[in-house]
């Protein structure tokens, strides 16, 4: 036996660290989208295989470096390991064979990486040339602003693209540096804000594979809620998507100034299945309007039947079709009628330092007549 049974007892602790070390990094490396929604092992769409492509490629280089290296280090110190009664090895300096090896392997494999790293880079960092849906994406401190100009949509943290498609993002900032990222449809790109002095409008493209909400996040610290800006992009059929962007048009800033469109005699739906903007007059529009003005939530909101009904967005998010969004608070709470309540009675409670600060506390039958009045315009 080469190795007695105190050597084995001895490397037993170091084998139980080693095994733990290796089982918390494996951990970090699961593609297991249920429970880490916003893992990169998983790519969704042809950008982030282009990215998970050189990935891949520059992991397997460096497992090959890592196994060699480190299998010649443990090799030497087995095969020459001292004994307390060796005589002094030979003494040499230099070997020039050796040094030009060591040199010239890793330059050749920096440079066999450079190639598809400069490519991919190009790639990924231009705006594409056939886009089928432009976006623009507007940062503010703690929210996301898109809007489709062709279009006429403009909505807040939920991007909703057809599948299959190519999306161009038109990506800059209200306020300050935000990163826009949605790990298995795209890579972070900084969003900057933009001046007379300063122009940078940062593109971003991808086509999604397959439907799904895809969740995401700023990726830049921009404050007190950087951490909670969060984002989710909805992927839809084309027919849903069609139908989404029906419905997001009503009223919107984009298409006719906010005005609500016309009432519809036939009484039918403007798109089938899809619910229209309630009429001007019904109770529940009346009663929720006065509360939205008396509260003072046209200060930074713009909303459709209201006097600022042709802003795109304020100092928050453009509220004409509040309801059909499936979170508030910036991806951050399932917006039901119960989290909605919770927001308007206290929305510092719900995001601490949100821009959201109401003038005065609001009564329960005003908590009660905005909660319908939001959810009603679909
Ligand atoms: Cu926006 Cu961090």
């Amino acid at each position: 036996m080469a190795l007695s049974t105190g050597l084995l007892r001895r490397l037993r602790p170091f084998a139980a660290g080693a095994l733990t070390l290796a089982l918390l990094v494996l951990v970090g490396c699961t593609t297991n989208e249920a429970t880490y929604p916003q893992t990169t092992l998983a790519p969704k769409s042809d950008f982030t295989r282009l990215v998970d492509d050189l990935f891949q490629t520059t992991f397997f280089w460096a497992v090959i470096v890592f196994v060699l290296v480190e299998g010649a280090l443990l090799f030497a110190m087995w095969k020459f390991r001292g004994r307390p009664t060796d005589a002094e090895p030979e003494q040499v300096h230099g070997n020039v064979a050796l040094e030009i090896v060591w040199t010239a392997v890793p330059a050749i494999i920096l440079a066999l990486i450079a190639v598809p790293t400069v490519r991919t880079i190009f790639q990924t960092s231009v705006s594409p040339e056939n886009p089928e849906i432009e976006i623009e994406v507007i940062g503010h401190q703690w929210w996301w602003e898109y809007r489709y100009p062709a279009l006429g949509v403009v909505t807040a943290n939920e991007m909703h693209v057809p599948v299959g498609k190519t999306v161009s993002l038109k990506m800059w900032s209200n306020d300050v540096l935000h990163s826009w990222w949605s790990p298995q449809l795209a890579a972070k790109r900084d969003v900057f804000p933009i001046g007379p002095r300063f122009q940078k409008i940062n593109p971003l493209w991808f086509k999604a594979d397959e439907t799904g909400d895809f969740s995401g996040q700023c990726a830049e610290f921009c404050g007190i809620q950087h951490a909670r800006m969060g984002l989710r992009v909805i992927v839809q059929t084309e027919e849903e998507f069609d139908a989404w962007v029906a419905q997001q048009r009503l009223g919107s800033p984009l298409v006719d100034g906010g005005q609500v469109p016309p009432p519809d005699t036939t009484g039918a739906a403007p798109v089938p299945g899809i619910p229209g903007l309630p009429a001007e007059d019904a109770p529940v529009v009346v009663a929720g309007r006065q509360a939205f003005q008396a509260a003072g939530c046209m200060a930074c909101h713009a909303m459709v039947g209201t006097p600022l009904a042709g802003q795109v967005a304020l100092m928050g998010p453009n509220l004409s079709h509040f309801g059909s969004r499936r979170t508030l608070g910036a991806n951050m709470y399932e917006n039901t009628d119960e989290n909605l309540a919770a927001w308007l009675r206290d929305p510092q409670g719900m995001k601490v330092g949100s821009r959201m600060v109401l003038p005065r506390e609001l009564t329960e039958d005003e908590i009660r007549a905005l909660v319908a009045y939001l959810r009603a315009h679909q």
